[in-house]
Protein backbone atom coordinates (compact mmCIF):
# COMPACT_ATOMS: atom_id res chain seq x y z
CA UNK A 1 0.00 0.00 0.00
CA UNK A 2 1.63 3.48 -0.83
CA UNK A 3 1.92 6.00 1.74
CA UNK A 4 -1.28 8.02 -0.05
CA UNK A 5 -3.46 5.80 0.06
CA UNK A 6 -2.44 3.97 4.09
CA UNK A 7 -2.67 8.10 4.58
CA UNK A 8 -6.29 8.27 3.07
CA UNK A 9 -7.22 5.31 5.31
CA UNK A 10 -5.95 6.80 8.30
CA UNK A 11 -7.52 9.71 7.93
CA UNK A 12 -10.61 7.50 6.92
CA UNK A 13 -10.34 5.63 10.80
CA UNK A 14 -9.51 9.27 12.21
CA UNK A 15 -13.43 10.23 11.09
CA UNK A 16 -15.02 6.74 12.34
CA UNK A 17 -12.62 7.12 15.37
CA UNK A 18 -14.08 10.63 15.83
CA UNK A 19 -17.18 9.37 15.80
CA UNK A 20 -16.68 6.64 18.59
CA UNK A 21 -16.22 9.25 20.66
CA UNK A 22 -19.32 11.13 20.02
CA UNK A 23 -20.97 7.80 21.13
CA UNK A 24 -22.24 6.71 17.83
CA UNK A 25 -20.05 3.75 17.85
CA UNK A 26 -20.87 0.01 18.68
CA UNK A 27 -19.93 -1.39 21.97
CA UNK A 28 -16.30 -2.82 20.56
CA UNK A 29 -15.37 0.29 19.26
CA UNK A 30 -14.99 2.08 22.44
CA UNK A 31 -11.42 1.47 23.66
CA UNK A 32 -9.77 3.30 26.45
CA UNK A 33 -7.49 6.47 25.01
CA UNK A 34 -3.92 4.81 24.92
CA UNK A 35 -2.33 6.63 27.69
CA UNK A 36 0.67 3.87 28.59
CA UNK A 37 3.78 5.55 28.52
CA UNK A 38 6.75 4.56 26.46
CA UNK A 39 8.88 5.30 29.40
CA UNK A 40 8.01 1.62 30.42
CA UNK A 41 9.01 -0.27 27.19
CA UNK A 42 12.16 -1.92 26.21
CA UNK A 43 12.96 1.14 24.22
CA UNK A 44 12.52 3.67 27.15
CA UNK A 45 11.39 6.43 25.22
CA UNK A 46 9.19 7.05 22.30
CA UNK A 47 6.92 9.37 20.49
CA UNK A 48 3.86 8.06 22.45
CA UNK A 49 1.79 7.61 19.13
CA UNK A 50 -1.52 5.75 19.65
CA UNK A 51 -0.55 2.44 18.54
CA UNK A 52 -4.30 1.40 17.64
CA UNK A 53 -2.91 3.73 14.21
CA UNK A 54 0.12 2.42 13.85
CA UNK A 55 0.53 -1.26 11.80
CA UNK A 56 4.04 -2.31 10.20
CA UNK A 57 5.48 0.52 7.48
CA UNK A 58 8.61 -1.58 7.08
CA UNK A 59 6.68 -4.78 6.07
CA UNK A 60 3.83 -4.24 4.57
CA UNK A 61 4.41 -2.12 1.60
CA UNK A 62 7.02 -5.17 0.57
CA UNK A 63 4.29 -7.46 1.20
CA UNK A 64 1.77 -5.60 -0.61
CA UNK A 65 4.43 -5.47 -3.45
CA UNK A 66 4.63 -9.26 -3.44
CA UNK A 67 0.76 -10.27 -3.60
CA UNK A 68 0.16 -7.41 -6.77
CA UNK A 69 3.31 -8.40 -8.75
CA UNK A 70 1.55 -12.46 -8.18
CA UNK A 71 5.09 -14.10 -6.45
CA UNK A 72 3.47 -15.36 -3.53
CA UNK A 73 3.47 -19.17 -4.62
CA UNK A 74 7.07 -18.49 -5.30
CA UNK A 75 8.32 -17.09 -2.11
CA UNK A 76 6.53 -19.93 -0.12
CA UNK A 77 8.53 -22.49 -1.97
CA UNK A 78 11.58 -20.80 -1.33
CA UNK A 79 10.64 -20.17 2.22
CA UNK A 80 10.12 -23.42 2.93
CA UNK A 81 13.70 -24.16 2.96
CA UNK A 82 14.34 -21.37 5.16
CA UNK A 83 14.01 -23.39 8.67
CA UNK A 84 17.41 -22.58 10.97
CA UNK A 85 17.83 -19.01 12.86
CA UNK A 86 21.55 -19.40 11.68
CA UNK A 87 20.83 -20.20 7.37
CA UNK A 88 21.37 -17.63 5.06
CA UNK A 89 17.83 -16.91 3.26
CA UNK A 90 17.00 -19.08 -0.05
CA UNK A 91 18.56 -17.56 -3.02
CA UNK A 92 15.92 -16.22 -5.66
CA UNK A 93 13.45 -14.48 -3.30
CA UNK A 94 12.53 -10.87 -5.13
CA UNK A 95 14.96 -8.09 -3.89
CA UNK A 96 12.73 -5.91 -1.88
CA UNK A 97 11.67 -8.96 0.51
CA UNK A 98 14.96 -10.11 0.78
CA UNK A 99 16.61 -6.43 2.02
CA UNK A 100 13.62 -6.86 4.41
CA UNK A 101 13.66 -10.24 5.44
CA UNK A 102 17.89 -9.72 6.23
CA UNK A 103 16.71 -6.59 8.26
CA UNK A 104 14.01 -8.37 9.71
CA UNK A 105 15.63 -11.12 11.15
CA UNK A 106 18.59 -9.59 13.15
CA UNK A 107 18.43 -9.91 16.40
CA UNK A 108 17.43 -6.93 19.06
CA UNK A 109 20.51 -5.10 20.87
CA UNK A 110 18.85 -5.58 23.70
CA UNK A 111 18.19 -9.48 23.31
CA UNK A 112 20.31 -10.89 26.60
CA UNK A 113 21.52 -14.90 26.10
CA UNK A 114 21.39 -15.28 29.85
CA UNK A 115 17.89 -14.22 29.97
CA UNK A 116 16.96 -16.87 26.64
CA UNK A 117 18.64 -19.74 28.32
CA UNK A 118 16.92 -18.62 32.02
CA UNK A 119 13.65 -18.75 29.73
CA UNK A 120 14.65 -22.16 28.39
CA UNK A 121 15.26 -23.99 31.64
CA UNK A 122 11.91 -22.62 32.37
CA UNK A 123 9.69 -24.10 29.82
CA UNK A 124 11.62 -27.69 30.81
CA UNK A 125 10.48 -27.08 34.19
CA UNK A 126 6.86 -25.27 33.84
CA UNK A 127 5.79 -26.86 30.24
CA UNK A 128 3.24 -28.46 31.16
CA UNK A 129 1.22 -25.56 32.68
CA UNK A 130 2.44 -22.92 29.96
CA UNK A 131 1.44 -25.95 27.51
CA UNK A 132 -1.80 -26.06 28.61
CA UNK A 133 -2.31 -22.38 29.12
CA UNK A 134 -1.09 -21.60 25.42
CA UNK A 135 -3.41 -24.18 24.15
CA UNK A 136 -6.49 -24.22 26.60
CA UNK A 137 -6.27 -20.52 28.00
CA UNK A 138 -4.60 -17.88 25.33
CA UNK A 139 -5.93 -20.40 22.12
CA UNK A 140 -9.48 -20.20 23.66
CA UNK A 141 -9.08 -16.20 24.73
CA UNK A 142 -8.24 -15.34 21.14
CA UNK A 143 -11.99 -16.00 20.42
CA UNK A 144 -12.95 -13.61 22.54
CA UNK A 145 -10.61 -10.92 21.17
CA UNK A 146 -13.54 -9.24 18.42
CA UNK A 147 -10.29 -8.10 16.05
CA UNK A 148 -8.61 -11.19 16.08
CA UNK A 149 -11.67 -13.60 15.71
CA UNK A 150 -12.83 -11.66 12.51
CA UNK A 151 -9.56 -11.13 10.84
CA UNK A 152 -9.07 -15.16 11.49
CA UNK A 153 -12.37 -15.94 10.26
CA UNK A 154 -12.50 -13.92 7.06
CA UNK A 155 -8.62 -14.90 6.04
CA UNK A 156 -7.51 -17.71 4.00
CA UNK A 157 -6.67 -19.63 7.18
CA UNK A 158 -10.18 -19.05 9.13
CA UNK A 159 -11.26 -21.37 6.52
CA UNK A 160 -9.08 -24.39 7.71
CA UNK A 161 -8.74 -23.61 11.09
CA UNK A 162 -7.11 -27.64 12.02
CA UNK A 163 -3.89 -26.37 10.08
CA UNK A 164 -4.39 -22.83 11.42
CA UNK A 165 -4.21 -24.34 14.76
CA UNK A 166 -1.56 -26.44 13.99
CA UNK A 167 0.69 -23.37 12.43
CA UNK A 168 -0.14 -21.37 16.08
CA UNK A 169 1.18 -24.37 18.03
CA UNK A 170 4.06 -24.21 16.36
CA UNK A 171 4.68 -20.64 18.08
CA UNK A 172 3.73 -21.96 21.13
CA UNK A 173 6.40 -24.98 20.54
CA UNK A 174 9.22 -22.97 19.09
CA UNK A 175 9.16 -20.15 21.68
CA UNK A 176 9.61 -22.86 24.39
CA UNK A 177 12.27 -23.95 22.12
CA UNK A 178 15.36 -24.88 23.95
CA UNK A 179 17.62 -23.58 20.91
CA UNK A 180 14.39 -20.58 20.28
CA UNK A 181 16.80 -18.16 19.65
CA UNK A 182 20.04 -20.00 19.28
CA UNK A 183 21.60 -20.58 15.91
CA UNK A 184 20.11 -24.08 15.41
CA UNK A 185 17.01 -22.86 17.23
CA UNK A 186 13.72 -21.39 14.72
CA UNK A 187 12.21 -19.05 16.40
CA UNK A 188 13.75 -15.99 14.84
CA UNK A 189 12.10 -17.67 11.50
CA UNK A 190 8.98 -18.18 13.15
CA UNK A 191 8.65 -15.09 14.17
CA UNK A 192 9.61 -13.86 10.78
CA UNK A 193 7.47 -15.66 8.51
CA UNK A 194 4.41 -14.57 10.98
CA UNK A 195 5.45 -10.91 10.23
CA UNK A 196 5.12 -11.30 6.59
CA UNK A 197 1.78 -13.26 6.89
CA UNK A 198 0.46 -10.77 9.41
CA UNK A 199 1.86 -7.57 6.62
CA UNK A 200 0.50 -9.92 3.95
CA UNK A 201 -3.26 -10.06 5.94
CA UNK A 202 -3.11 -6.23 6.14
CA UNK A 203 -3.42 -6.26 2.28
CA UNK A 204 -5.68 -8.53 1.93
CA UNK A 205 -8.55 -8.10 4.64
CA UNK A 206 -9.70 -4.71 2.99
CA UNK A 207 -10.44 -6.27 0.19
CA UNK A 208 -12.78 -8.88 2.12
CA UNK A 209 -16.39 -8.06 1.74
CA UNK A 210 -17.44 -9.92 5.19
CA UNK A 211 -14.20 -8.85 7.06
CA UNK A 212 -15.26 -5.06 6.12
CA UNK A 213 -18.92 -5.31 7.01
CA UNK A 214 -18.16 -6.59 10.49
CA UNK A 215 -15.22 -4.54 11.49
CA UNK A 216 -15.54 -1.98 13.85
CA UNK A 217 -14.55 0.76 11.90
CA UNK A 218 -10.72 -0.43 11.56
CA UNK A 219 -9.90 0.37 7.86
CA UNK A 220 -6.21 -2.19 8.03
CA UNK A 221 -6.24 -5.37 10.44
CA UNK A 222 -3.61 -6.05 12.94
CA UNK A 223 -2.54 -2.46 14.41
CA UNK A 224 0.10 -2.15 16.62
CA UNK A 225 -2.25 -2.17 19.55
CA UNK A 226 -4.14 -5.24 18.26
CA UNK A 227 -0.61 -6.86 18.44
CA UNK A 228 0.04 -5.90 21.69
CA UNK A 229 -3.97 -7.21 23.09
CA UNK A 230 -2.96 -10.83 21.54
CA UNK A 231 0.25 -10.61 23.12
CA UNK A 232 -0.65 -9.73 26.28
CA UNK A 233 -3.11 -13.14 26.07
CA UNK A 234 -0.20 -15.21 25.45
CA UNK A 235 2.98 -13.98 28.13
CA UNK A 236 0.80 -11.87 30.34
CA UNK A 237 -2.29 -13.96 30.55
CA UNK A 238 0.03 -17.04 31.15
CA UNK A 239 1.72 -15.42 34.04
CA UNK A 240 -1.35 -14.18 35.63
CA UNK A 241 -2.42 -17.29 35.65
CA UNK A 242 0.97 -19.15 37.18
CA UNK A 243 0.75 -16.82 39.93
CA UNK A 244 -3.00 -17.46 40.59
CA UNK A 245 -2.09 -21.47 40.90
CA UNK A 246 0.56 -20.29 43.24
CA UNK A 247 3.38 -21.91 40.71
CA UNK A 248 6.68 -21.70 42.71
CA UNK A 249 9.18 -19.41 40.03
CA UNK A 250 12.19 -17.55 40.86
CA UNK A 251 12.92 -14.19 39.44
CA UNK A 252 15.14 -15.01 36.99
CA UNK A 253 12.76 -17.64 35.40
CA UNK A 254 10.17 -14.78 35.58
CA UNK A 255 12.27 -12.16 33.87
CA UNK A 256 13.27 -14.58 31.37
CA UNK A 257 10.01 -15.99 30.22
CA UNK A 258 9.20 -12.10 29.82
CA UNK A 259 12.61 -11.53 27.71
CA UNK A 260 11.64 -14.82 25.33
CA UNK A 261 8.83 -13.18 24.22
CA UNK A 262 9.57 -9.56 24.56
CA UNK A 263 12.17 -10.65 21.64
CA UNK A 264 9.56 -12.25 19.76
CA UNK A 265 7.51 -9.13 20.04
CA UNK A 266 10.26 -7.25 18.46
CA UNK A 267 10.82 -9.72 15.31
CA UNK A 268 7.02 -9.74 14.53
CA UNK A 269 7.38 -6.01 14.10
CA UNK A 270 6.26 -4.72 17.47
CA UNK A 271 7.92 -1.34 17.77
CA UNK A 272 10.38 -1.76 20.68
CA UNK A 273 8.51 1.65 22.25
CA UNK A 274 5.06 -0.81 22.74
CA UNK A 275 6.72 -3.52 24.39
CA UNK A 276 6.24 -3.53 28.38
CA UNK A 277 10.00 -3.64 29.81
CA UNK A 278 9.27 -5.19 33.29
CA UNK A 279 6.09 -7.33 34.56
CA UNK A 280 4.71 -3.95 36.10
CA UNK A 281 5.24 -2.44 32.78
CA UNK A 282 3.24 -5.84 31.02
CA UNK A 283 0.72 -5.84 33.63
CA UNK A 284 -0.66 -2.10 33.55
CA UNK A 285 -0.30 -2.18 29.42
CA UNK A 286 -2.82 -5.55 29.74
CA UNK A 287 -5.30 -3.59 32.21
CA UNK A 288 -5.37 -1.26 29.40
CA UNK A 289 -5.43 -2.77 26.26
CA UNK A 290 -6.34 -6.41 26.94
CA UNK A 291 -9.09 -6.90 29.19
CA UNK A 292 -11.60 -4.12 28.18
CA UNK A 293 -11.78 -5.52 24.76
CA UNK A 294 -12.80 -9.55 25.09
CA UNK A 295 -16.08 -9.61 23.59
CA UNK A 296 -18.41 -11.93 21.84
CA UNK A 297 -19.09 -11.93 18.50
CA UNK A 298 -20.41 -14.21 16.46
CA UNK A 299 -17.12 -15.19 14.15
CA UNK A 300 -15.70 -15.82 17.84
CA UNK A 301 -18.51 -18.06 18.83
CA UNK A 302 -18.13 -20.46 15.43
CA UNK A 303 -14.16 -20.48 15.87
CA UNK A 304 -14.79 -21.61 19.99
CA UNK A 305 -16.96 -24.51 18.36
CA UNK A 306 -14.51 -25.51 15.92
CA UNK A 307 -11.70 -24.96 17.96
CA UNK A 308 -13.02 -27.14 20.88
CA UNK A 309 -13.92 -29.98 18.25
CA UNK A 310 -10.41 -30.09 16.99
CA UNK A 311 -8.46 -30.22 20.50
CA UNK A 312 -11.29 -33.05 21.07
CA UNK A 313 -10.12 -34.95 17.88
CA UNK A 314 -6.49 -34.92 19.39
CA UNK A 315 -8.04 -37.78 21.48
CA UNK A 316 -5.66 -37.22 24.30
CA UNK A 317 -7.88 -39.01 26.44
CA UNK A 318 -9.80 -35.23 26.96
CA UNK A 319 -13.23 -35.44 26.49
CA UNK A 320 -15.24 -32.25 25.34
CA UNK A 321 -16.87 -31.59 28.62
CA UNK A 322 -13.40 -32.00 30.50
CA UNK A 323 -11.55 -29.44 27.24
CA UNK A 324 -14.97 -26.74 28.29
CA UNK A 325 -14.20 -27.66 32.17
CA UNK A 326 -10.73 -26.93 32.55
CA UNK A 327 -10.71 -24.20 30.23
CA UNK A 328 -13.71 -22.18 31.58
CA UNK A 329 -11.47 -22.91 35.02
CA UNK A 330 -8.74 -21.61 33.21
CA UNK A 331 -9.96 -18.45 31.88
CA UNK A 332 -12.79 -17.80 34.46
CA UNK A 333 -16.38 -17.45 33.77
CA UNK A 334 -16.46 -13.85 32.02
CA UNK A 335 -14.18 -14.84 29.07
CA UNK A 336 -15.98 -18.73 29.50
CA UNK A 337 -19.18 -17.42 28.81
CA UNK A 338 -17.94 -14.53 26.22
CA UNK A 339 -16.49 -17.21 24.13
CA UNK A 340 -19.26 -19.95 24.74
CA UNK A 341 -18.14 -22.58 26.90
CA UNK A 342 -20.81 -24.98 28.24
CA UNK A 343 -21.37 -25.00 32.14
CA UNK A 344 -19.72 -28.26 33.07
CA UNK A 345 -21.46 -28.96 36.79
CA UNK A 346 -19.99 -32.36 36.64
CA UNK A 347 -16.10 -31.21 36.02
CA UNK A 348 -16.02 -27.83 36.91
CA UNK A 349 -16.00 -28.41 40.64
CA UNK A 350 -13.70 -31.23 40.27
CA UNK A 351 -11.13 -29.36 38.59
CA UNK A 352 -11.54 -26.66 40.87
CA UNK A 353 -10.67 -28.56 43.79
CA UNK A 354 -8.11 -30.84 42.46
CA UNK A 355 -6.07 -28.38 40.40
CA UNK A 356 -4.29 -26.27 43.27
CA UNK A 357 -3.60 -29.90 45.23
CA UNK A 358 -1.71 -31.10 42.14
CA UNK A 359 0.26 -27.75 41.62
CA UNK A 360 1.25 -28.07 45.29
CA UNK A 361 2.08 -31.80 44.64
CA UNK A 362 3.64 -31.41 41.86
CA UNK A 363 5.99 -28.18 43.20
CA UNK A 364 6.71 -30.29 45.71
CA UNK A 365 4.71 -28.42 48.64
CA UNK A 366 1.88 -31.38 49.99
CA UNK A 367 2.72 -34.62 50.37
CA UNK A 368 0.88 -37.21 47.92
CA UNK A 369 -1.89 -38.64 50.08
CA UNK A 370 -3.27 -34.80 50.09
CA UNK A 371 -4.10 -35.06 46.51
CA UNK A 372 -7.33 -36.73 45.54
CA UNK A 373 -7.53 -39.94 43.62
CA UNK A 374 -9.76 -38.03 40.42
CA UNK A 375 -6.92 -35.26 40.07
CA UNK A 376 -4.55 -37.88 38.28
CA UNK A 377 -7.20 -38.26 35.60
CA UNK A 378 -7.07 -34.80 34.52
CA UNK A 379 -3.20 -34.52 35.49
CA UNK A 380 -2.58 -37.44 32.47
CA UNK A 381 -5.24 -36.05 30.05
CA UNK A 382 -3.47 -32.95 30.39
CA UNK A 383 -0.09 -33.87 30.04
CA UNK A 384 -1.32 -36.09 26.75
CA UNK A 385 -2.58 -32.89 25.46
CA UNK A 386 0.10 -31.09 25.74
CA UNK A 387 1.77 -33.09 24.22
CA UNK A 388 0.22 -33.58 21.03
CA UNK A 389 -0.73 -29.96 20.60
CA UNK A 390 2.65 -29.09 20.54
CA UNK A 391 3.93 -32.26 18.14
CA UNK A 392 1.19 -30.63 15.72
CA UNK A 393 3.31 -27.80 15.28
CA UNK A 394 6.52 -29.64 14.42
CA UNK A 395 7.67 -29.97 10.50
CA UNK A 396 4.47 -27.27 9.71
CA UNK A 397 5.28 -24.56 7.29
CA UNK A 398 3.82 -21.24 7.64
CA UNK A 399 3.18 -19.72 4.77
CA UNK A 400 1.92 -16.40 3.40
CA UNK A 401 -1.97 -16.09 2.07
CA UNK A 402 -3.02 -14.78 -1.64
CA UNK A 403 -5.90 -14.59 -0.72
CA UNK A 404 -9.29 -14.13 1.60
CA UNK A 405 -11.39 -16.79 2.78
CA UNK A 406 -13.25 -17.47 0.11
CA UNK A 407 -16.69 -16.10 0.34
C1 LIG B 1 -1.33 -15.69 11.25
C2 LIG B 1 0.76 -15.58 15.61
C3 LIG B 1 -1.38 -11.32 16.41
C4 LIG B 1 -4.45 -12.35 12.84
C5 LIG B 1 -0.51 -15.96 12.31
C6 LIG B 1 0.45 -17.04 12.37
C7 LIG B 1 1.01 -17.03 13.60
C8 LIG B 1 0.43 -15.93 14.33
C9 LIG B 1 2.06 -17.99 14.15
C10 LIG B 1 0.77 -17.98 11.24
C11 LIG B 1 -0.11 -19.14 11.25
C12 LIG B 1 -1.13 -19.07 10.20
O1 LIG B 1 -0.82 -18.66 9.08
O2 LIG B 1 -2.26 -19.45 10.47
C13 LIG B 1 0.42 -14.37 16.18
C14 LIG B 1 0.99 -13.82 17.39
C15 LIG B 1 0.42 -12.59 17.60
C16 LIG B 1 -0.55 -12.41 16.54
C17 LIG B 1 2.04 -14.52 18.25
C18 LIG B 1 0.66 -11.57 18.66
C19 LIG B 1 1.57 -11.64 19.59
C20 LIG B 1 -2.45 -11.26 15.55
C21 LIG B 1 -3.49 -10.28 15.59
C22 LIG B 1 -4.37 -10.57 14.60
C23 LIG B 1 -3.86 -11.75 13.91
C24 LIG B 1 -3.54 -9.13 16.58
C25 LIG B 1 -5.63 -9.86 14.17
C26 LIG B 1 -6.17 -8.85 14.79
C27 LIG B 1 -3.83 -13.31 12.06
C28 LIG B 1 -4.34 -13.76 10.77
C29 LIG B 1 -3.42 -14.70 10.30
C30 LIG B 1 -2.39 -14.82 11.32
C31 LIG B 1 -5.60 -13.27 10.09
C32 LIG B 1 -3.44 -15.43 8.96
C33 LIG B 1 -4.30 -16.59 8.88
C34 LIG B 1 -4.27 -17.16 7.48
O3 LIG B 1 -4.96 -16.66 6.64
O4 LIG B 1 -3.53 -18.09 7.26
N1 LIG B 1 -0.48 -15.29 13.51
N2 LIG B 1 -0.51 -13.49 15.69
N3 LIG B 1 -2.71 -12.13 14.52
N4 LIG B 1 -2.67 -13.96 12.35
FE1 LIG B 1 -1.56 -13.69 13.97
Amino acid sequence: MDGLSRRRMLMAGGALGALGALGAASPAQARPAWTWAPSGSVAGKGAGLDPEWVWDDEADPVLAAVIERGEVAEVNKLLRQWTRNDQSLPAGLPPDLRDFMEQARQMPAWANKSKLAAAARFTTKKGIYTGALYGLGSGMMSTAIPREARAVYYSKGGADMKDRIAKTAQLGYDVGDLDAYQPRGGMIVTAVKTRLVHAAVRHLLPQSPGWTRSGDGQTIPISQADMMVTWHSLPTFVMRKLIDWRVPITSTESEGFLHVWQVTAHLMGIRDEYIPATWDDANAQAKQALDPVLASTPEGEELTDVLLDIVAELDAGLTRPLINAFARYTLGDRTGDLVGLDKEPFWQPLISAAWPLLVAFREGLIPLPLVPAGAWAVEEALRKFVLLFLSEGRGIHLEIPDANRPA
